[in-house]
This record gives C-alpha cells, sequence and structure tokens, in this order.
C-alpha cells in the first residue's frame, strides 16, 4: 500500500519534471532503472526535442506575426510592380508581380506563353525574353557568365535579351515592357549541343 502511494508519488514528480523538460530520455532511464518498480511507464520527453520544437515556434511565430503585420498594413499592392509583357502578336499584356519574383515565375503565374524548360537552372535559353526600352535595361543587374553562355544559344539574340527566369522583378523595373521572342531555341529538345568555351 505504501509502495504503491510512493510509487504514484514519484510518478508525479518525474512526469512534472519530464514534461518541464528537465529530464532527458537518459535521465529518465537511469531513474527507472533505480526506482524501476516505483515508476511505472512515463512519457519520454526530451529537453532538446522540446528544444528545438520552441525555436521552431518561435521562429515561424515571429514570420507569421510579421507577415500579419505586413498585409494588415496593405503593403501587398506597394510591394507589386507592372511588367507588361509583349506576346508574339504583338498584343500588350500589363500583370502585378510581386517584388522578388522572377520574370518567369509571374509569365507562367499569369498564364503568359513563356517557356522555362530547365526550370530556372540555366540550362536552356527558352526563358529568353527582350527588354524593349534600353533604360530598363540598364537598371538590370549585369548577366552572370552561366546566363550570358545560355543567351548565346537562344533563338533571335538581341542586345537587351535576358532569360526571364533570371530577371527578378524590383522596384526600378515598374513598368518595364518584355517581349517575348517568336521562337525559341532549345538544345536539349532540337539536338543543339552548347560548344564548350
Ligand atoms: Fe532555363 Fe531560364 S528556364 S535558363
Amino acid at each position: 500500500m505504501l509502495g504503491h502511494r510512493i510509487s504514484r508519488f514519484g510518478s508525479a514528480i518525474v512526469k512534472q519534471l519530464a514534461r518541464e523538460g528537465y529530464i532527458s530520455t537518459l535521465g529518465r532511464r537511469n531513474l527507472q532503472r533505480s526506482y524501476g518498480h516505483y515508476l511505472p511507464s512515463l512519457p519520454i520527453v526530451q529537453r532538446q526535442t522540446r528544444t528545438s520544437q520552441e525555436a521552431f515556434f518561435l521562429k515561424n511565430h515571429r514570420f507569421y506575426t510579421a507577415s500579419a503585420t505586413s498585409s494588415e498594413q496593405g503593403d501587398e499592392e506597394t510591394e507589386k510592380i507592372t511588367i507588361i509583357f509583349v506576346d508574339k502578336d504583338g498584343e500588350e499584356i500589363p500583370v502585378k508581380v510581386p517584388i522578388g519574383m522572377s520574370v518567369l515565375e509571374a509569365a507562367h503565374e499569369n498564364d503568359i506563353d513563356l517557356e522555362g524548360a530547365c526550370e530556372a537552372s540555366l540550362a536552356c535559353s527558352t526563358c529568353h525574353v527582350i527588354v524593349m526600352d534600353t533604360e530598363y535595361y540598364n537598371k538590370l543587374e549585369e548577366p552572370t557568365d552561366e546566363e550570358n553562355d545560355m543567351l548565346d544559344l537562344a533563338f533571335g539574340l538581341t542586345e537587351t535579351s535576358r532569360l526571364g527566369c533570371q530577371v527578378i522583378a524590383s522596384p526600378e523595373l515598374d513598368g518595364v515592357r518584355l517581349a517575348i521572342p517568336s521562337a525559341t531555341r532549345n538544345f536539349a529538345v532540337d539536338g543543339f549541343v552548347p560548344k564548350p568555351h
């Protein structure tokens, strides 16, 4: 009878300690080894797991709070720019694009007919777009060597050609017009083999 009470009392303490995260799996096992007959099966709570769960919560809590605050303040509209796609027939299609989104993603989100065969891994030139105004072209960051290599393979290359997957929407690009070439060349499909430099 006394043993049973001690067992229940000990169990309650260890459960509480485990819940608080003060007892690691190892510590709990040692306790059970020593006082096994007083400590029936207890939930295993690992301090480390709890800590990482807390960290995950705190990290995401901050993220969600920031997002909520941002949308509450109505910032979403101001964080978008207008990109005007000019299709193969010369028709202009303006779309709203969030800052940070690539031109290729923006095209796909808005059902614009712009390919992207390699899914932005810089292994094709099917996302080729032509910046129609030099003023905007000069605002873009310089293309990397990898982008230039792929652009060399693009059909109808011009002085203001870029790969859509490498152009990221930024405030200074608001109003940019991007022409979609009448054809693309995908060496993976067309049997085009890039020459080493
Ligand atoms: Fe292939 Fe842009 S999608 S390089």
